[in-house]
């Protein structure tokens, strides 16, 4: 015997409604699959590094060389670090600037250690979506707030690498580090 199935069920539910719509959900998934991961993996290799890497305690870094005004980018942990030898006239800029106004409060004085306001150390990885800023030795583009800019979304940070304008919504990290000596940062 047959089992006609005519007014029992809807026009999507059976025949080539069916296929056609699981190959279009399935199309879907497929599709935010790949991009998810397109989106996500240079995000993990960067915020998930291998134990080798974390094994990395410290580096110690010769500051000697670097003059006021200058910067360099050092790896810590296959980042960059950006040191930089601030001028009177970059503190003075970055001390006058008023803290409560900024997106992400925090005075040159807490950002760097004290009796060496001069030395400020970040991390080189942009806090909007982790792109490498200019400004530290890369034909010295500093951004209109003369610290750092990024090229990614157009961010621009000041001379204590706070952010003042564009996407980014924090300042430029400042990894854990001490003075092993006048001339010796030790980062880590
Ligand atoms: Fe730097 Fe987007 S990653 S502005």
């Amino acid at each position: 015997a047959s089992i006609d199935t005519q007014g029992m069920s809807g026009p999507d539910v059976t025949g080539e409604g069916v296929r056609r719509r699981d190959f279009i959900n399935i199309a879907a998934v497929s599709f935010a699959g790949v991009g998810g991961v397109a989106v996500l993996l240079p995000l993990v290799s960067q915020m998930a590094p291998s134990a080798d890497v974390l094994a990395e305690s410290s580096t110690e870094i010769d500051i000697s060389a670097i003059q006021p005004g200058q910067a360099i980018k050092a790896v810590f942990r296959k980042q960059p670090v950006f040191i930089r030898n601030l001028t009177k006239e970059e503190i003075a800029s970055a001390e006058k600037v008023d803290v409560s106004s900024l997106r992400d409060p925090q005075s040159l004085e807490e950002r760097t250690k004290e009796g060496k306001t001069n030395w400020l150390i970040t991390m080189g990885v942009c806090t909007h979506l982790g792109c490498v800023p200019l400004g530290a030795g890369e034909g010295e583009v500093k951004g209109e707030f003369g610290g750092y800019f990024c090229p990614c979304h157009g961010s621009s940070y000041d001379t204590a690498a706070r952010i003042r304008k564009g996407p980014a919504p924090k300042n430029l990290e400042v990894p854990p580090y001490e003075f092993a000596s006048d001339t010796v940062v030790k980062i880590g």
